[in-house]
């Protein structure tokens, strides 16, 4: 049990997903072709020359034609929050046009009064591993000055739009990972291994660039908008008491950290400039650029599923299975089915550290357990009896309560997944985060009817204690 006055009144409860994830409906209401349509195997795979029918995020969970069912039991769970992304391509089909596509538009005003009558407040991405595929190809991404530019227009039209409706959102999901995964994140379509450092670090100049300036159109457009940066949390330990192993660490958050550090503070911090020094980097930054960037962000939220380890030992750098984003296993922690290291007093050490780094409310906007589930008959009803789930998040949640109390400012909670969807990196079906099983899996097949898992009354009971039932 927790302190029952320590998640404070208007704590934000919910769940997340992205477009891609859930929507469907790919080629749907003037819909264009996103990075996502194709990447059938996620990140684990290569991406495929055109849309090919084994592409699971092609349909989806049909969110977008079952959205009113699903925020129904989004709300019956008692959500204050929905974060959901808008498909760029949906509204601006192949990204550079000048005028939206009026029916993506629409679409979005039907989910947001949906919210609206559940009395569940948006959380938006503006960009969430969906770049529209045509600008990948085209302009090969984040590299080119120009998606700032392409960008800004999205953006601007979303807060025209929605600007009255919807008080929070997120620039970029995940930001920091472009350089692990640069066509989902950032859509570049040059392969990984032959993109120089150069364009990689120009496309994240890009992109810091473009974040900013979306926060200047907001407080002219919609100033009631808070305007938050999405950054992928993973603390790092390191493997040994080794200075040399605690630098490694210093090097890898530095690595992170820099996209905090510019949305929050206005300005690159010395250690990057030193890294682009050193790897004999001139990057085009314009005097335009520096006043942008001074456009800093009102929140900062962050996923965080799992932490990892460093070292500065070649001969002990092994990889693990779920170690995507670089680091060592940690030999103390346990792992998921897919590997991803278990750690909950790791979420409370990053909201600490981000806190007193940054100084700025913080929003846990993804945080769950991927695992397989069977679907069970219970006194005529199908479910799952999903305790792993339900520890994972307890865990979790008691060691955001523990933040709470150390005094760091954090706005909400929203369980990534929160029912199941298509997998980013491996865009499976079967790696399901949800309250609410969906009936499809890996080869396609199922109804795609919802069940209620036992995690569904368990987030119920805690939403409604605010906290107290953990
Ligand atoms: C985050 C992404 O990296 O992790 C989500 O923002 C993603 O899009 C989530 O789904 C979980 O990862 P995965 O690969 O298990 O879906």
């Amino acid at each position: 049990m927790t302190d029952s006055t320590v998640f404070p009144d208007g704590f934000l409860w919910g769940g997340a997903t992205a477009a891609n994830q859930v929507e469907g409906a790919y080629d749907q209401g003037g819909k264009g072709l996103s990075v996502q349509d194709v990447m059938p195997q996620g990140i684990v795979g290569p991406r495929t020359a055109v849309p090919t029918p084994d592409n699971l995020k092609h349909e989806a969970i049909d969110f977008y034609h079952r959205y009113a069912e699903d925020i129904a039991l989004f709300a019956e769970m008692g959500f204050s929050v929905y974060r959901f992304s808008i498909a760029w391509s949906r509204i601006f089909p192949k990204g550079d046009e000048t005028e939206p596509n009026e029916e993506g538009l629409a679409f979005y005003d039907r989910v947001l009064d949906e919210l609206e009558k559940h009395g569940i407040e948006p959380l938006v991405t503006i960009s969430h591993y969906e770049t529209p595929l045509h600008l990948a190809e085209t302009y090969d991404g984040w590299v080119s000055r120009e998606l700032i530019g392409f960008y800004e227009r999205y953006a601007r039209t979303l807060f025209e739009r929605y600007g009255s409706r919807v008080k929070y959102w997120l620039t970029f999901n995940e930001i920091n990972s472009l350089p692990h995964a640069p066509f989902m994140s950032g859509g570049i379509n040059t392969p990984k291994e032959q993109l120089t450092d150069q364009q990689l670090f120009q496309a994240m100049h890009h992109e810091l660039v473009a974040s900013a300036l979306a926060t200047k159109v907001a407080r002219e457009v919609a100033p009631q908008a808070q305007i938050g940066c999405m950054v992928l949390a993973m603390p790092t330990y390191p493997l040994t008491p080794d200075p040399a192993d605690m630098l490694a660490v210093m090097d890898a958050d530095h690595g992170n950290f820099v996209f905090g550090d510019v949305h929050t503070r206005g300005e690159y911090p010395g250690y990057f400039l030193r890294t682009l020094r050193e790897r004999g980097i001139d990057l085009d930054i314009t005097d335009e650029d520096r006043e942008l960037l001074t456009n800093t962000v009102d929140f900062v939220s962050f996923s965080y599923y799992m932490s990892i380890a460093e070292t500065a030992d070649p001969a002990k750098r092994v990889a693990g299975e779920g170690n995507i984003m670089g680091g060592v296993p940690n030999p103390t922690l346990e792992v998921s089915e897919w590997g991803w290291a278990i750690d909950p007093v790791g979420l409370r050490i990053v909201l600490n550290q981000f806190w007193d780094r940054w100084q700025k409310p913080l929003f846990i906007v993804e945080n769950g357990l991927g695992a397989k589930d069977q679907l069970v008959e219970v006194d005529g009803r199908k479910t799952v009896i999903d305790d792993y789930r339900i520890a994972y998040l307890n865990d979790h949640l008691v060691q955001v309560g523990e933040a709470l109390s150390d005094g760091v400012d954090v706005l909400g909670y929203t369980s990534w997944g929160c029912i199941d969807i298509v997998s980013a990196s491996t865009a499976q079906l079967s790696k399901r985060y949800g309250f609410v099983y969906v009936d499809r899996n890996d080869d396609g097949s199922g109804t795609l009817e919802r069940f209620r898992k036992k995690s569904f009354d368990w987030y119920g009971d805690v939403i409604r204690s605010n906290g107290a039932t953990l």
